[in-house]
């Protein structure tokens, strides 16, 4: 639907006159503008207009949807999912609850690999097909614009394939989708041993056919302990940036290593998980421009320590919050979930939690034009929740289901 009118709302969240020009840090990130008993209306599928009380005659026209007392938010933005996937491993998940860790499964062939291994022999129309169920799923969950990695092929063929799959996605979906190359998510077993040749393969043989074929918007590395290190994430981000590809990085999910150094050494664009900090990586992220990305679902699933959001905000850096969906780590794109996490989990207030999620999300993937906040000009990209109280509600109901409509 591209043009209607809201009615009935009992607070219009997230309203921006002027949508914020750089990521909200600090006590910003608390600044929720809500306008209550309020009305919207979308016109070419952008936010065309917004006020308080009755709807304008002029409106009249457009197909009405009452809200029924309900609130409207702006879509949720998910920077940083892995959505293209061949299976699920839920067999790593029982092995978990007998005792084996995350870092144990991968260093065995589980984990990421395991996932590369059925990535090769799916065909692109499999892989496509069962990703674009997920995309939909997610944006029946609210998500408004998302980000996809690839990084379960782990060799130029399935890497391109993965991507490929990823650019057909954009052309069919509801949502703007952003594609990541994530060549650099783990080293094939083969090259354990030899670890410069894999790196050699993604900057001089998978880069230049996925410039040439402009399949990816960034470049990511999993720089983390028995993945990518410090050095050698550098390299690979310095060669995404020959084909202007901005750097993203997983960095910090294990311990402290590096993933902040590297990604601010960078100027990545984001450095995501973060779940293990210190002052130093803390002061680093403030002094930057790089979004900390938390994802408190993996956290959750992999029962690894959640970040030290409170540690971030208060120091001034620049956070958001995503889902990572993946199959290994996070197997669910729920961002209402995440942003429950991020309140009982990492002690973020509900509105700075909804902020993680909208405006400073979509920063993370640079649509900060276009979504995360009630602004004319921006996309209708819009959440009507049930009926409540108030939108601290949606956190409160952990897990809960009071998305009435997405639009
Ligand atoms: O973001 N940490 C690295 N990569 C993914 C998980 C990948 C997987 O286990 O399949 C993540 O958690
Ligand atoms: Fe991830």
């Amino acid at each position: 639907m591209k043009d209607f009118a809201i009615t009935n709302i009992k607070n219009l969240v997230g309203v921006w006159e002027q949508s914020p020009l750089v990521p909200l840090r600090r006590n910003e990130l608390a600044d929720l503008p809500q306008l209550p008993n309020a009305w919207i209306t979308v016109q070419d599928g952008l936010i065309a207009d917004y006020g308080q009380g009755k709807l304008p005659n002029i409106y009249n026209e457009l197909p009405h949807i009452d809200a029924q007392g309900g609130h409207v938010m702006p879509c949720f933005v998910d920077s940083h999912t892995h959505i293209v996937y061949a299976a699920s491993r839920e067999q790593e998940f029982v092995a978990r609850t007998k005792g084996e860790t995350y870092e144990e499964i991968a260093a065995n062939g589980g984990g990421i690999l395991n996932s590369a291994k059925r990535v090769a022999t799916a065909s692109e129309d499999e892989l496509f097909k069962s990703a674009f169920e997920r995309l939909l799923l997610c944006a029946n969950q609210g998500t408004g614009a998302i980000e996809i990695k690839s990084g379960y092929g782990l060799s130029t063929e399935s890497e391109l394939k993965m991507l490929r799959v990823i650019k057909r996605l954009k052309s069919v979906s509801p949502i703007p989708i952003k594609a990541t190359f994530l060549g650099a998510h783990a080293f094939p077993m083969e090259y354990k041993q030899n670890q410069q040749a894999y790196i050699d393969i993604i900057v001089n043989e998978m880069l230049p056919q996925i410039a040439a074929n402009n399949l990816a918007d960034y470049i990511d590395v999993f720089c983390d302990r028995g993945f990518f290190n410090i050095e050698q994430t550098r390299q690979i981000l310095q060669a995404g940036k020959q084909y202007n590809l901005k750097g993203k990085i997983h960095g910090n999910e294990l311990g402290l290593t590096g993933g902040v150094q590297a990604a601010v050494a960078e100027n990545a664009i984001s450095v995501d998980h973060l779940e293990y900090t210190s002052d130093e990586e803390i002061n680093l992220l403030a002094n930057s421009e790089t979004i900390g990305t938390m994802l408190p679902s993996t956290a959750f699933f992999l029962g690894i320590p959640y970040p030290n959001a409170r540690g971030m905000i208060n120091s001034g850096a620049a956070i958001a919050l995503a889902s990572d969906f993946n199959p290994g780590s996070s197997p669910s794109g729920r961002m209402s979930f995440v942003i429950s996490l991020a309140c009982i989990k990492m002690k973020m207030t509900p509105a700075e939690a909804i902020n993680a999620a909208t405006i400073n999300a979509a920063f993370a993937i640079e649509m900060q034009e276009s979504l995360g906040t009630i602004t004319k000009g921006k996309l209708g990209k819009l959440i009507i929740t049930k009926p409540i109280p108030s939108v601290d509600y949606l956190p409160y109901n952990f897990g809960g289901d009071i998305i009435e409509k997405v639009l």
